[in-house]
């Protein structure tokens, strides 16, 4: 039975704050949390589940939007039409990353930003990431394009920096000639 997760509005205290490193093991309450997590992601993402649901889309979410300011993310992402690939990573960190930047053209969205906030968010187009899978072991992945701005946008989370602080004000969007949009 699906249940979806209650995902906290970016006036919350939660969403500021830098969330502590996990030590494993989870709690059984924090894995539920995390299989609910991708069931609502991906449930997003398939138009007559969003419907059904009023599910908004969105392809990541991190803990502190559920209210649990630890060190982990859940990205659901889409790389073939209706072909999804799940990531979980606790505590990550970016090891690398490209010199190359990239912005989302359409600017970023956030489950937690219930409004349009408009301008690019510069980020690296390539990163490896490396973190642990829910049971503790070792994981790393390379990132690119939408993908990896996600990773990046997750692991924000965890900082408590939400994609609009990234947003020059002065400069909210940037041409080809400054940035590869995608
Ligand atoms: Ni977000």
């Amino acid at each position: 039975m699906f249940k979806k997760v209650n995902i906290l509005d970016e006036k919350d205290k939660h969403l500021r704050m830098k969330s502590k490193e996990v030590i494993f093991p989870l709690s059984d309450e924090e894995k539920e949390l995390i299989k609910r997590s991708i069931d609502h992601l991906r449930y997003s993402q398939i138009e007559s589940y969003s419907k059904k649901y009023n599910l908004r889309p969105g392809m990541g979410l991190a803990f502190p939007q559920l209210g649990i300011n630890k060190r982990v993310i859940i990205i659901v992402h889409e790389f073939e039409e209706g072909k999804f690939h799940n990531y979980v990573f606790v505590n990550p960190k970016i090891v690398s990353y490209s010199s190359e930047m990239i912005a989302a053209e359409a600017g970023e969205g956030c489950l937690s930003v219930n409004r349009d906030v408009e301008g690019h968010v510069p980020r690296y187009a390539r990163v490896t990431v490396s973190g642990f899978d829910e049971n503790g072991n070792p994981i790393k992945v390379r990132a690119r394009e939408d993908l990896s701005i996600a990773f990046q946008h997750e692991i924000d989370h965890l900082e408590g920096i939400l994609f609009y602080d990234r947003i020059n004000k002065n400069h909210r969007f940037f041409t080809e000639n400054e940035i590869r949009l995608i």
